[in-house]
């Protein structure tokens, strides 16, 4: 698919579906939809009454286009209150319109820059907006159907004015390069656990470095993980049949690096729970427990096209996480590469045990910053829906730089505490720390703690819990489809941007 911003006349586009959007209040008054009136007739108002079409966030009017247009069909999208046209309307309504051209199998869209005329308006911010929400709803998994679906083929996002053209078309640049890293994400969690397994997470990461001469790649077997002493890790993997794979990717800039950062990603390529394992229904999605590592890789590929002053390690530690004759026992008691012993209670809290090994081998690495993204605990889909991931830190302005990161990139976090007394609920009687915590309340935040037991006081570390937003049990608003989401990525790309 190719999109492109470009200045035009958006009533004059050659394309198969032609957007313009209009605002609440604005009655038929803008000079795009008068013109498009003075070519209809007066028709077109009875039609938005007929459908109940106020102009509103998210409503659509749609009809066919008259002969003398070079377009077939003619959109209306609904932006709402002008004085007040949010970057989410605005995702919103390039979302729906994105809907439309695939259920009509239309193959070219030409859609009006949102805004424009506003005193406010930013070609960038709103370029960038478009660009993401079009390309994310563009996006669709087909590998496993013959019924592929409607693919489109070129999107114009029509600008008035030749500067805010040339703006947006920056804008649309690199959020392509970040989308790429995006749709790979999407892939990895959307393909099943049969064919995601750790061997595949390696050898995605193995093509991502061979792309780039700023990228290595270097990937660990179970031998090697065992000469670094990561007990927590092997013990999660040796209920699996499949052999582990710890990968390390390493992103090196062209001159001096102005910091290092390490990105570790929970890499369970399916967790069945183990011995304690888990209900079916609630095993049902659990393909996307390498959610967080497919996040890393989709944001070194992203890395690879944007060649930020930063060098960057990625660090997963892939297994899966499967009952057998083999498997780790709860009361077992295992021994982190740090020193520190756990005694597992649950086997099903498996994230925090490969985590806490890789946490420690990124640790070794001298970083400024380590952040780690993980479905870690339904506890935080509980305290924070499916739409918005945990935040937990170390460090109050580390923290802070990754939702400034977030907040911009359009991904929704929030941060909780990692609260000090709580610390004595994940203390165990026979070991140095219990993988579970004494109290069912505050999962996540228990979890987070558990984290922190593995990152040096002198190092600052963000976690973010994306068990929630990391994969779409139902369709997000009009751009994102159920499945993998690519969650983190973006966050990722805008951080490493902004160091
Ligand atoms: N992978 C799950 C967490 C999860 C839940 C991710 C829902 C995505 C959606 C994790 O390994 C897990 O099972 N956590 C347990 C921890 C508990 C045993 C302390 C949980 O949340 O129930
Ligand atoms: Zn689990
Ligand atoms: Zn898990």
């Amino acid at each position: 698919m190719e999109l492109i911003a470009r200045k035009g006349d958006i009533l004059d586009a050659e394309t198969d579906l032609l957007v313009v959007g209009m605002y609440k209040e604005e009655d038929w008054e803008n000079p795009f939809i008068s013109r498009l009136q003075a070519a209809l007739g007066t028709k077109m108002k009875k039609l938005a009454k007929a459908q109940d079409f106020e102009g509103k966030p998210g409503q659509t009017l749609l009809f066919p286009a008259p002969d003398a247009m070079s377009t077939d069909y003619i959109m209306i999208v609904g932006l709402g209150k002008m004085d007040e046209l949010p970057l989410s309307s605005i995702r919103e309504a390039a979302g729906n319109a994105i809907q439309t051209a695939k259920k009509l199998g239309l193959e070219r869209v030409a859609i009006e820059m949102f805004g424009e005329d506003d005193k406010d308006f930013d070609a960038a911010k709103t370029g960038r907006a478009m660009a993401e929400a079009l390309l994310l709803a563009d996006y669709s998994f087909s590998t496993y159907k013959k019924k592929k679906g409607a693919n489109i083929k070129q999107i114009d996002l029509v600008a008035e004015n030749g500067n805010d053209a040339r703006r947006a078309q920056k804008a649309v640049e690199s959020v392509q390069d970040v989308m790429s890293g995006v749709t790979l994400a999407r892939d990895l969690v959307n393909t099943p656990a049969q064919d995601m397994t750790p061997t595949k997470l390696a050898e995605a990461a193995r093509e991502i470095a061979a792309s780039s001469s700023s990228i290595r790649v270097k990937v660990l077997d179970r031998e090697q993980c065992a000469k670094k002493k990561m007990g927590a890790y092997l013990a999660v993997d040796q209920g699996s049949d499949e052999p582990l794979q710890f990968i390390h990717l390493t992103y090196k800039p062209k001159g001096r690096a102005k910091k290092v950062l390490a990105l570790v990603g929970k890499g369970i390529t399916f967790d069945s729970g183990g011995l304690s394992i888990k209900p079916s229904k609630s095993m049902e999605t659990m393909k996307c427990d390498m959610a967080g590592a497919a996040s890393v890789l989709g944001a070194f590929k992203a890395l690879a096209r944007l060649q930020p002053k930063v060098e960057v390690h990625g660090i997963i530690a892939a297994t899966e996480n499967l009952p057998s004759g083999k498997a780790i026992k709860p009361g077992d008691i295992v021994r982190a590469s740090n020193g520190k012993t756990i005694e597992i209670l649950n086997t099903d809290a498996e994230g925090r045990l490969a985590l806490a090994d890789s946490i420690h081998y990124a640790s070794k690495l001298s970083p400024d910053a380590i952040i780690d993204l993980a479905t870690l605990t339904g506890a935080c889909v509980v305290s924070l829906g499916e739409e918005v991931a945990g935040v937990m830190s170390n460090n109050a302005e580390f923290a802070n730089a990754v939702l400034v990161a977030a907040a911009g990139a359009g991904e929704k976090m929030w941060q909780l505490p990692l609260e000090q007394n709580y610390r004595k609920l994940i203390e165990s009687d026979v070991a140095d720390l219990r993988n579970t915590a004494t109290s069912r309340y505050g999962g996540s935040i228990t979890a987070g703690l558990f984290l922190k037991e593995f990152v040096p006081e002198d190092v600052a570390w963000t976690h973010i819990d994306i068990a929630g937003p990391a994969f779409a049990e139902r369709p997000i608003g009009s751009y994102l489809a159920k499945g993998g989401t690519g969650f983190g990525v973006r966050t990722l790309v805008s951080l490493i941007e902004n160091l």
